[in-house]
């Protein structure tokens, strides 16, 4: 069944490896991970492990997040997992590692390959160190990625209302962000749910931000949509969903025009990105509406007035 995984899993990890009776079988990248692992699956397995804490669930228990202390002879060692229970449609793509229409979006196999993705190609991923998966009837049903975790980080939605009283850091934090959306730009990723929760930011003024949650992602996207739509996902929920009839912005729109010149000013697809990025402050891109679709168009070919009633509605 190895000849069916997607080549990088095969490439860049070991040979899967099995720790125990738990099931979970394991793709380590890194050996310094091992024990990290070990207590991962024994808390898989039974829940009989110390150091590990449960820090998120969503979607009815589909994906949870976890914290593990491990003590060490150095002394504490902190990683974070990431748990993806996949529905049965989606389990033959994390298989294969295809994500697509058919096979589905958003499994455990896509995730990891765009966070390996963005940390080699940006400085704006996290490590990932191991790749767990649980198979039933020969395909993956639970998969979970073990990563480097950002201690101390705070996610950007959590940092921004703490430093409204202080402009020059609002306007710092925002440059940083289009730093990340240079990179993201060069790198040729779209990140295509890229909220501010979604953006972790350093205590440390000097680093870069990071972007986790990167189950959704496309490399196919046009340029200056992608900035465009990077930017308006981001800034219409940092302006509270554009909420109020008369709404009080925290970032106003020639704010973010000034944002979307420095990312990609100098692209062909400017022009439409300026007209498109007020239609995105303003709406919502949330589903039914495929942000996906959006970027993989070409700029050219785009119908700003039937893309307004089609977000209106
Ligand atoms: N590498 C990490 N280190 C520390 N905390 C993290 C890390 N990645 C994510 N988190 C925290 O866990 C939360 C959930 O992670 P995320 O990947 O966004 O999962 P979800 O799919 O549930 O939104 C984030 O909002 C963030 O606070
Ligand atoms: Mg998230």
């Amino acid at each position: 069944m190895h000849w069916l995984r997607p080549r990088f899993l095969t490439r860049q990890f070991h040979r899967p490896v099995m720790l125990s009776g738990s099931g979970w079988r394991w793709w380590l990248m890194d050996e310094s991970a091992r024990q990290a692992v070990r207590t991962l699956d024994r808390y898989l397995w039974n829940k009989d492990a110390e150091g590990v804490t449960l820090l998120t669930e969503k979607a009815a228990k589909l994906r949870s997040t976890y914290r593990l202390a491990l003590s060490e002879p150095s002394g504490t060692s902190l990683y974070f997992a990431k748990q993806v229970a996949q529905v049965p449609r989606k389990r033959l793509g994390g298989l294969v590692g295809s994500d697509n229409v058919l096979l589905g979006f958003n499994h455990g196999t896509a995730e990891l390959a765009y966070n390996l993705a963005l940390d080699e190609r940006t400085t704006h991923g996290v490590k990932t160190f191991a790749f767990g998966e649980y198979f039933q009837y020969g395909l993956p049903a639970r998969q979970v990625l073990l990563q480097e975790y950002l201690t101390e980080w705070q996610s950007f939605d959590v940092v921004w209302p703490r430093v409204n009283y202080d402009a020059k850091l609002r306007q710092a934090l925002l440059w940083k962000l289009t730093d990340m959306l240079v990179a993201f730009r060069d790198a040729g990723i779209h990140h295509l749910d890229l909220h501010p929760g979604n953006v972790m930011v350093s205590p440390d003024p000097e680093a870069p931000l990071r972007a986790i949650d990167c189950g959704k992602m496309s490399t196919q996207a046009d340029p200056a949509l992608s900035a465009a739509l990077h930017l308006g996902v981001f800034l219409h929920e940092l302006n509270n969903k554009y909420a109020a009839v008369s709404p009080q912005l925290e970032v106003d729109q020639q704010c973010a025009q000034n944002l979307l010149r420095h990312v990609v000013g100098s692209e062909t697809g400017f022009s439409t990105a300026e007209q498109l990025l007020p239609l995105l402050l303003r709406y919502s891109t949330k589903r039914p509406f495929s942000r996906r679709r959006l970027v993989q168009r070409r700029h050219h070919t785009l119908d700003l007035q039937a893309l307004e009633k089609n977000l209106q509605n």
